[in-house]
């Protein structure tokens, strides 16, 4: 059953959380979680996406890392050696899309925390009022190169480090990192909690006013659910496919949505209070973490440390991140299309500067120039997390609950009956008909179809 035997796996158990949750977790958790949030009214956000992320999510994590696993492929040849007739495969062809879209608007994101970073470091965050960080923020992103040459340095990071494969490079790094990150989120909060606004923070994020649950916040809360868990385009499918044979599926999956979920959370209980704290409106969209943190930093005593060590962090978690969305382009040119590993990663590369590069001057010279409403930045932002990561998703949750053979699941879920599941008839449950019908309706009422 196995082919490819030659492919690499993860060493140990604590490699395949670190590596799930360090893709899972980054800028989606620090950076888009606190501003779709804010720009979707807080609290009725937030329980839809936690229910997306219990009700859909899990499932459709297992289901991926079922998938990879048992045909040990990317995502194109994982369908084609289940299905070698039909037309599943192309759903790897969303995959493609998406990741190189998320990759390109992802990495100008990260490009502002290194430029964030090197503004902590040198002492250019030490300003004095929070209209002062709103001119900062705004200045710099309208720089058009500074941004631009930010985007290119995090891809050629990037790359460096996805040239070297997969095991040696994201393993001992996310093991590391991620557990720095989580203590010091958990600092922040602590500080956060004290201050002025935190109240009204607290109630912003944690009383749901449902009368704001509308269509559209359905589709963000389930946008970010997805794109949180990096789901629905074979990232995680990829990674299942380097899990050993004694990976329990199950527990991995949880543990990587309750880890990725408290970081978000927790991302939120630093952000919202202080926004009410600094009389900042909550809906600034991408800019209001970057306007926002260095206001809590500047009240922090050694504010240069906090400041360069969360950007730090955030820098290597949003590496860790990118790094597994390429490693879905690369599996796919190296095993589908025979390339090296060299010349896949190289062209990863060169597409996602291409882009990457409209997408950070979309704040810049590029901001007249508009689709459907949307700069290029946001139009691959919104098509990609609410619209492709979801459709991956139902695709591949209606594959694994209606056409996926029922032993296959047994054999993975269960590792052969080494396990006893004590959730696997709800797993089965939502993917057959929770989570399919559920995102369809989903994606019908945001077009105001039902
Ligand atoms: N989940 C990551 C985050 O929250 C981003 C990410 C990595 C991703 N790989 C992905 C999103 C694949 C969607 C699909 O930052």
């Amino acid at each position: 059953m196995q082919q490819n035997n030659n492919r690499a796996q993860f060493a140990t158990r604590l490699g395949v959380i670190a590596t799930t949750v360090g893709s899972a977790v980054g800028l989606g958790n620090i950076w888009r979680f606190p501003y779709e949030a804010g720009t979707h009214g807080g609290g009725a956000f937030l329980i839809a996406y936690l229910c997306f992320i219990f009700i859909f999510g899990i499932p459709i994590l297992c289901a991926e890392f079922m998938i990879g696993r048992h045909t040990r492929s990317n995502i194109f040849g994982a369908f084609r050696q289940l299905k070698p007739t039909g037309h599943w495969h192309h759903v790897g062809y969303i995959g493609i899309v998406a990741s190189m879209m998320i990759l390109s608007f992802y990495s100008v994101v990260a490009g502002w925390t290194m430029e964030y970073l090197y503004q902590s470091v040198t002492g250019g965050l030490l300003l004095a009022s929070p209209s002062d960080f709103d001119k900062q923020f705004v200045s710099f992103s309208t720089s058009n190169w500074r941004p631009l040459m930010w985007t290119l340095i995090f891809l050629s990071v990037n790359f460096l480090i996805v040239i070297r494969g997969v095991q040696k490079g994201i393993e001992k790094m996310s093991n590391i990192m991620m557990p720095i990150l989580f203590v010091i989120l958990l600092i922040f909060c602590v500080n956060s909690l004290f201050m002025p606004g935190a109240a009204d923070g607290l109630k912003f994020l944690f009383s749901p006013d449902f009368s704001k649950l509308d269509s559209q916040v359905l589709l963000g809360a389930m946008g970010q659910a997805f794109f949180s868990l990096s789901l629905g385009l074979g990232t995680m499918l990829t990674y299942g496919s380097y899990f050993s044979n004694r990976t329990h599926i199950v527990r991995s999956a949880t543990t990587t949505a309750l880890l990725d979920t408290s970081v978000a959370i927790l991302a939120g209980i630093i952000i919202f209070p202080a926004v009410f704290s600094f009389g900042i409106s909550p809906a600034q969209g991408p800019a209001l973490v970057f306007e926002i943190l260095p206001n809590i930093f500047n009240q922090l005593p050694y504010s240069v440390v906090w400041s360069t060590l969360f950007f730090f962090l955030l820098f290597i978690a949003s590496l860790s991140s990118t790094i597994s969305m390429s490693e879905v382009t690369i599996a796919f040119f190296t095993e589908e299309k025979k390339m090296s590993r060299k010349k896949a990663t190289i062209v990863n590369t060169a597409i996602a500067m291409v882009f990457g590069s409209i997408c950070a001057l979309s704040f810049g010279i590029l901001g007249d120039f508009t689709i459907c409403g949307h700069t290029v930045f946001s139009l691959f932002d919104y098509v990609s997390s609410n619209i492709l990561l979801p459709l991956g998703g139902m695709l591949i949750s209606f594959f694994a609950g209606w056409l996926l053979d029922r032993d296959i699941i047994r054999q993975q879920l269960t590792n052969k009956g080494a396990f006893k599941v004590y959730t696997y008839k709800a797993i089965i449950f939502s993917l057959k008909f929770i989570a399919p019908t559920g995102i369809l309706l989903v994606f019908l009422s945001s077009l105001n179809l039902i």
